[in-house]
């Protein structure tokens, strides 16, 4: 069947970041596809080591659990990622991770290729579109599909859990961006 993943780049398992995906996910189950969200909260995900491995093993060398999310996402024809900003830029383990994807992607079967998606940054207040699009760059580096929406996919959260859901144009934004990547994914691989 085909399916979407979604990444939650937050520790925290039910924090604004993870809300935001719980939105996308209904939109694209509203459409008839499958959806998974994979929260990188309570997960310990290192920074590539520059080994050069993943061409021979088709794999991550390193064994810290995100091998087993590459697994599902190599399966999936949507992949979007949600993360938090911190510091004006998106979470660090989230980066290690898409950084670490994209390169057993590269060294392997290239398959981000094709797969439709694209990011989302949640905030208090500042660095959403550095965050956006500093995701985005491994999105356009791997040949990715990225639908549009009426306006960036960023949301206003905050330090409370919830907050993020009482921003009317932010969560209007993204149930349009995820209901776009559905549609997308039914057209191209339908
Ligand atoms: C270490 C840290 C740094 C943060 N830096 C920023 C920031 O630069 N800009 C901002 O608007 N919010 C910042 N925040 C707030 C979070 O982005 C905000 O609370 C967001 O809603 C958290 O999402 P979550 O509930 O999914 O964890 C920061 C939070 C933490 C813990």
């Amino acid at each position: 069947m085909v399916k979407v993943v979604l990444l939650s780049g937050s520790p925290r398992p039910d924090g604004n970041t993870y809300q935001v995906l719980e939105v996308c996910k209904k939109e694209i189950e509203k459409e008839g596809l499958e959806a998974e969200i994979i929260s990188l909260a309570r997960k310990d995900i290192k920074g590539c080591i520059a080994c050069y491995r993943c061409g021979e093993l088709k794999r991550c060398a390193i064994n810290d659990g995100l091998n087993e999310i590459i697994d599902k996402i190599r399966e999936a024809q949507g992949f979007i990622v949600g993360s938090p900003v911190y510091y004006g830029t998106a979470r660090g383990d989230l980066m290690n991770a898409l950084q670490r994807i994209g390169s057993v992607s590269r060294s392997s079967d290239n398959f981000l290729a094709w797969k439709v998606g694209g990011p989302i940054a949640v905030a208090r207040r500042g660095g959403l579109s550095n965050t956006y699009l500093e995701m985005m760059m491994v999105y356009f580096i791997n040949e990715m599909i990225v639908p549009g929406s009426t306006y960036w996919n960023i949301v206003f959260g905050g330090k409370t859990k919830g907050e993020a859901l009482k921003d009317e144009e932010g969560i209007r934004t993204v149930s349009r961006f995820a209901g776009n990547v559905a549609k997308l994914i039914k057209k191209l691989y339908g």
